[in-house]
């Protein structure tokens, strides 16, 4: 499994890139919001910091919307991914772009059919949402794994990015059940690494080096 960082800020965003880690970017219009800055500008400095995927999200309701916006956002620079939600108009979307080779990561995906749709309309990623499925008593990991079997099962090539990932297990359960990607918020992917055993493996060596070095 793969880590995208799922943010639109580049402080976060250079943090993961230098620890060698960052093999994504996803942002959505919440993220962006967020920032307060303007939408192209910031994807194209985050394009800027790293030539991984960096998923930018389409505002338009509407396929000619959607494809009008994901052309001039896939214009910034050959990285950029179109983030488009999985609605009918989408989909529609989606086939447009793929016949023009543009990638794109289909987004809010709740259950396996809305990903066996987006990747047979040719979804370079689906997304489905971990956390949210969780938040209203459903099992968000229970669709990892279905949608990891039925693409294994039917050999299809679209990645499935586990999103709306808020801690460590959900990464973990992540990796098991078959998500090819996750994308995690920069605070969580630190989280990963504290550990009272190595700080206190690192405490011990260093007073054993002081001592002996007395
Ligand atoms: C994924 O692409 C989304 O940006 C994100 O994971 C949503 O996470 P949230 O449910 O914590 O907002």
């Amino acid at each position: 499994m793969k880590f995208f960082v799922d943010t639109a800020n580049v402080e976060q965003i250079k943090e993961i890139h230098e620890m060698g880690v960052l093999a994504g970017v996803t942002t959505n219009p919440s993220l962006v919001a967020k920032e307060g800055v303007d939408f192209h500008e910031r994807i194209k400095e985050i394009c800027a910091i790293t030539d991984t995927p960096v998923s930018a999200e389409v505002i338009s309701l509407e396929a000619e919307g959607m494809i009008a916006e994901g052309k001039e956002l896939a214009k910034i620079a050959p990285n950029v991914v179109i983030k488009v939600p999985v609605t009918a108009d989408g989909l529609k979307a989606v086939s447009e772009f793929t016949k023009l080779g543009i990638k794109t990561n289909v987004t809010l995906v709740f259950s396996s059919m809305q990903a066996l749709l987006a990747a047979r309309a040719g979804a370079t990623y689906v997304s489905p949402f971990l956390g949210r499925l969780d938040d209203i008593g459903h099992n968000g990991m229970e669709l990892i794994k279905q949608i990891a079997d039925i693409f294994a099962i039917h050999d299809i090539p679209t990645e499935i990015i586990a999103a709306s990932v808020r801690h460590p297990i959900h990464a973990i359960d992540a990796a098991l059940h078959g998500a090819h990607i996750s994308t995690i918020p920069a605070s969580v992917i630190k989280q990963f690494l504290n550990h009272p055993l190595t700080d206190q493996g690192i405490e011990k060596f260093m007073a054993d080096w002081a001592n002996a070095s007395k």
